[in-house]
Parts: structure tokens; sequence; C-alpha cells
């Protein structure tokens, strides 16, 4: 399968296509959108329409992918994007534009995008988002994903130090299983345990234990 079309209540999710340039720009160019994204705000058309090439049709060319355009059903244009990658740590990623934020449209989305990879057979999805980004962790827990562990990373492009929040969704049944890479590769990851309901075995505890959720409400 790749990117097979999907109808939600309110949306349509799709491939992005070459005449969804304009828009993919609108949603990437947003300073206040890219804060937490891997990649700097796209400045030109012309950027637009490399991301598009690289990170979109090459996708579409792959036997499997799942790389979304979220649109309303009331007019089918792109106001955000939804992924989830076919490396082994399945990463699951979002972006939408500001005007669109609080209305559960990601959420509702990712609902339907872990139903058809599940379908597919992918055994699980990962997640990550920086600690000053909690309502992305918001959207992980909303479409039932569980808080593994924290790491800090030297992140590149943007080259600063963050402190990530691992996510994970079993889609296969195993529930125990923890992909680890993130924690094996950072000198520096703990539990936050109050993040965490149950710990999974293999997980050290320990580390910094902080109440985040009350503060960042
Ligand atoms: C993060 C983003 C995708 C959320 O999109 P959205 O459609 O507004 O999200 P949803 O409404 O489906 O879900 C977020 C909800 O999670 C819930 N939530 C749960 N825990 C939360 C917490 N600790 N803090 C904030 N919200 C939380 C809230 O109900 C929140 O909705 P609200 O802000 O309207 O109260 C959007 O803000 C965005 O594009 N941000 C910039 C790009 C980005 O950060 N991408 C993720 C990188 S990891």
């Amino acid at each position: 399968m790749n990117t097979p079309t999907l109808i939600t209540e309110r949306l349509i999710l799709r491939k992005f296509t070459e005449n969804d340039v304009g828009a993919l720009y609108q949603i990437l160019s947003d300073e206040e959108v890219n804060t937490f994204l891997p990649w700097f705000p796209l400045k030109s058309m012309e950027q637009a329409r490399s991301f598009y090439e690289e990170r979109y049709a090459a996708k579409y060319a792959q036997p499997q992918a799942y790389a979304y355009a979220i649109c309303l059903q009331k007019d089918n244009e792109p106001i955000g994007y939804i992924n989830v990658d076919m490396e082994v740590h399945h990463d699951f990623g979002y972006g939408l534009r500001k005007e669109f934020w609080h209305q559960g449209i990601v959420t509702e989305a990712g609902k339907a995008l872990i139903a058809q990879v599940k379908q597919d057979g992918l055994p699980y999805i990962t997640a990550t988002h920086d600690r000053n980004n909690p309502r992305s962790g918001g959207v992980m827990r909303n479409v039932g994903m569980h808080y593994q562990y924290s790491y800090e990373e030297q992140w590149q492009p943007k080259n600063k130090l963050v402190t990530f929040r691992m996510y994970q969704l079993n889609l296969d049944g195993n529930e125990e299983r923890v992909y680890k890479k993130y924690w094996d590769t950072s000198a520096v990851h703990f539990v936050e345990t109050d993040l965490k309901s149950t710990l999974s075995p293999g997980m050290k505890t320990g580390g910094q234990q902080r109440r985040i959720w009350e503060n960042e409400r």
C-alpha cells in the first residue's frame, strides 16, 4: 500500500500532488508551525517544489509509504501533513497550519492513519516530541500512544540541545516491545515516571522524576 486515500468525519487524507506545492508552501513557511520541525521554514516556492519532490514524490515511488496531505472535506485543499515512516522507527509525524489548531484535526487524522498501518501489518509506530512542545504529546496520547522514555539530542539541522519524549504504540499485540535506539544512542536518557503509567520491562527507572504534566497545562 502506498498512501491510500482515507476519509474521516471531517477530513480527506490523500497524497500530495504537484498541484499542491503552493499549499505545501503555506504549511511549511510558517515560522511558528516550524519551531519544532526538523527542517528550516521554507522561503520560496522553489524550495516547496524540492520539498515535494524529495519528501513526497520520492516516497510515492516506493512500494509502501504513508505520507499524507490533511485536507478538509469541503475543499480537499492541504492544510497539514501526517506521515508514518517506513524506516525501522516507523516514526509518526505531523504538522498543521496554525489557523486550524485546537480542533482535534490531527488527532482525527492520526487515528485513521494508525488504523490503516495496523491493517497493513506494521508492528508498531513511534513518535518523539520536544518537551517544550507538549501539545504534540497531547496528540500522541489522544491516538493511544504511550510514553516510554526521554532523551537528549543535539538536534539537527537546527543544532540545538533538545530533550525529547518518546512515545510508542504496538500494533501487533506485543505490548512489551520498546524501540530503544534513541535511549541506546543518547548519553542522557531517563524515564519521567509521572508520565508513565506502567514501566516497560527493560526500561530503567531512576533519573529525573518531575511533575511535568500539571506545569504544562
Ligand atoms: C501539534 C499540532 C500538530 C497539534 O494539532 P491539533 O490539530 O491542534 O491537535 P489536536 O487538537 O488533535 O490535539 C491536541 C490536543 O491534545 C490534548 N492534550 C493532551 N495533553 C496535552 C498537553 N499536555 N498540552 C496540550 N494539549 C494536550 C488537548 O486536548 C489538545 O487540544 P487543545 O490544544 O485544543 O486543547 C499543531 O499544534 C502543530 O502543527 N504544531 C506545529 C508542528 C508540530 O509541533 N508538529 C509536531 C512535531 S513533534
